[in-house]
């Protein structure tokens, strides 16, 4: 157990994107009552994600980490939760294939409610209103933006319920469902591009066609097939929550007593909260759980390493993600001085590309949208960086959902700029739909197919 820490001590450092509510008594029952409840993942499935977490950062095994930007209540009904656990595990097949490593699976799910803002406040119809921080604090309607402490109960039985409707499919073989055989490309435009991904879901449905027959989908050695892992994820962002769901609780390995945070396997801080001596920081090198922190332009390397130095300082493998974002025209001037330093270290992270927050343009009609060209340029980048520097791209971290938004410039069916106001939805940043988060998935496997055809360093 990490000394000088407790759940609460965030409370003594600097916090930014705090939420104030106009009734503390209010907020400290909802509090008492969070406290109550019972744990929503275990000490062993956490301890199990943080194991496959240590085998990607030593290159043996690839990180998927993807869901919304900002999870609605709405969401958590069955359809969108059916669609979003299909495409991450239809992804999941094809990067199993195409990287030959194992993936581990990460969703932005079933918590993942606060969202911090660059303005606390916003104008609306010549009125200043409360900027809209997610729905576990206040409504996106602008009548409903005064922060209300019962969202935070809201956000855990949302979860709580989320969590389990995942739980029940998986248990019953829904991963079976999505056979590569049964995969629809009519949406793809270009026959080129529909002709390579006809022949990745071909040899991927051959190999798995081929294991069945040996039977080696059956025996006891799990697989991708037989055992699914499937973890969630947030942003650590309201501490006051966190801390509620900060536990006290045996570890499996050890049987000591460590402090888990039982709201979701994996936390993150994120590229505004993530300051060394701040109070997320604070709260988050106490927990046993895997955690991630966003790293963008404005990460100095040597804070970074700092950073590391606090929230891991006995270096352990495979602890902390680095999720970079910096966007396409800047990962190539900010990714290798990242990289020296933490080599330095001496710690060695799981390294994952989000190439979604650092792309974000304007459209027309005011619309928030990112360009899958941009997305993907990011992304090879990041790929032949890594490989440049003598180290490895462990994963990849995306906003998507499993519906068929407009929200995304691009990817195999062309979305135009004036296609966006058919189906946007997103209340915070743009995801790719479900048919460009495919297109991302075979883009990464063909890339893996091209190194192994030994071309000197491949694009995407
Ligand atoms: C996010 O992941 O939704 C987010 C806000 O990212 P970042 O902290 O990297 O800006
Ligand atoms: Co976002």
């Amino acid at each position: 157990m990490t000394a000088d820490w407790s759940p609460q001590h965030w409370k003594t450092k600097p916090i930014v994107q705090d939420v104030v509510y106009e009734n503390q008594d209010h907020v400290d029952r909802v509090l008492d009552k969070l406290r109550r409840l019972p744990p929503m993942v275990s000490p062993a499935e956490i301890e199990n994600l943080k194991a496959q977490l240590k085998e990607a950062a030593l290159g043996k095994s690839f990180l998927l980490q993807g869901g919304d930007c900002a999870e609605l209540f709405d969401y958590c009904s069955q359809e969108p939760i059916e669609a979003k656990l299909k495409v991450l595990l239809q992804m999941s097949l094809v990067l199993t294939w195409g990287a030959r490593t194992p993936v581990v699976r990460i969703a932005r799910m079933a918590g993942q409610y606060a969202k911090p803002r660059s303005n606390p406040m916003e104008m609306h119809e010549g009125v200043e209103i409360h900027s809209f921080r997610g729905d576990n604090v206040n409504g996106f309607d602008p009548k409903d933006r005064k922060p209300d402490p019962d969202r935070l109960l809201g956000a855990y039985f949302h979860s709580a319920a989320t969590l389990n409707y995942v739980r029940t499919l998986l248990d019953s073989g829904f991963a079976d469902l999505h056979q590569p055989s049964q995969w629809n490309l009519s949406h793809v435009r270009s026959d080129n591009v529909k002709r390579e991904y006809e022949t990745i879901v071909t040899q991927l449905s051959d190999s798995l066609d081929f294991m069945r027959t040996i039977g080696a989908d059956k025996n006891d050695i799990p697989n991708a097939l037989n055992s699914i892992d499937f973890f969630v994820s947030h942003e650590s962002l309201l501490l006051d929550y966190e801390a509620s769901l900060t536990r006290l609780l045996t570890s499996p390995s050890t049987k000591e007593k460590k402090w888990y945070n039982t709201g979701a396997h994996f936390l993150w801080i994120g590229d505004r909260t993530r300051q060394p001596d701040g109070a997320h920081v604070e709260y988050i090198r106490g927990i046993e759980n895997p955690i991630g922190v966003k790293v963008g332009p404005t990460t100095v390397p040597e804070q970074l390493v700092d950073l590391l130095n606090t929230v891991n300082p006995n270096k352990e493998i495979g602890k902390v993600t680095l999720i970079t974002r910096f966007g396409a025209d800047k990962v190539e001037k900010f990714l290798p001085q990242h990289i020296e330093a933490v080599r330095k270290s001496g710690h060695i992270p799981v390294w994952v590309c989000d190439p979604m927050h650092g792309n974000t343009k304007t459209a027309s009609g005011n619309l928030k949208t990112r360009h899958f060209v941009d997305i993907i340029q990011e992304l090879s980048q990041t790929f032949r960086i890594h490989k440049e520097c003598n180290s490895k791209l462990n994963g990849v971290h995306f906003e998507l959902t499993g519906d068929s938004v407009t929200e995304c410039i691009g990817g195999s069916m062309d979305l135009r700029d004036s296609d966006l106001p058919s189906n946007y939805q997103t209340h915070c940043d743009p995801r790719l739909n479900y048919e460009q988060s495919l297109d991302v998935a075979f883009l990464i496997a063909k890339y893996y197919e091209n190194e192994r055809k030994n071309k000197d360093i491949p694009t995407l």
